[in-house]
């Protein structure tokens, strides 16, 4: 189904997301289709795809959103790539879903309060550089800890450290490995981010 622009308020103007992914993008999914049910009331402008071959663009393209792919090996290559697209979508809100690279510091100032990202763990724990996929759980899981979940919270110019916006705690159960715990956070994450992004959107003017 390809995504009509809703229009979201008695002026007529309709909001706009864009996503940043560089993975399966089963978070960007979970935007998709809260747009799709009319959850997030806004349109998904574009993705930002961090590589080729990604799961998220297969998922952009059966739903009929525009994709652009970074081919950026140096931090101002991808600034420059980054302010392109977000110029050309202007964006209400960006969202990190899975994206793997650190967002340059111009472009966290030029999009200040408007960069969110998803974190699988109980921020400001297990956050920071290394902290990425299967590694979270592990260490979670190593560190003997009764709960985790995950986390949705503003970009800053440091790796998972800005403003926690909203957090989902999921308890370790008895025999929990980092696959069967990333499972399972992974289905909040769905829940968690379309409800935080509905959230951020209805409350900008
Ligand atoms: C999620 O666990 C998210 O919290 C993290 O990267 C993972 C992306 O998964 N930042 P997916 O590509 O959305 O399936």
């Amino acid at each position: 189904m390809s995504l009509l622009p809703v229009d979201t308020s008695q002026t007529g103007v309709v909001k706009k997301i864009v996503v940043l992914a560089s993975g399966s993008g089963s978070n960007f999914q979970s935007i998709i289709e809260s747009v799709q049910s009319g959850r997030i009331k806004a349109n998904v402008a574009g993705l930002v795809a961090g590589k080729p071959g990604i799961g998220a663009i297969e998922h952009a393209e059966k739903a009929g959103i525009p994709f652009t792919i970074l081919d950026a090996s140096t931090t101002e290559e991808l600034s420059s790539q980054l302010h392109k697209a977000f110029d050309r979508w202007q964006p209400n809100l960006i969202v990190l879903a899975g994206f793997l690279r650190k967002i340059p510091d111009d472009v966290v100032k030029a999009w200040e309060g408007k960069i969110i990202n998803i974190h699988p763990s109980l921020l400001p724990k297990y956050g920071g550089k290394g902290f990425y996929g299967i590694h979270v759980h592990k260490a979670v899981l190593e560190a003997g800890e009764t709960e985790s979940g995950c986390s949705v919270h503003y970009v800053n110019e440091k790796y998972d450290d800005g403003d926690i916006i909203r957090q989902t705690t999921v308890p370790v159960h008895p025999g929990e490995t980092p696959d069967t715990l990333a499972k399972r956070i992974l289905a909040e994450e769905h829940k968690l981010l379309p409800a935080v992004i509905s959230e951020l959107l209805n409350r900008q003017s």
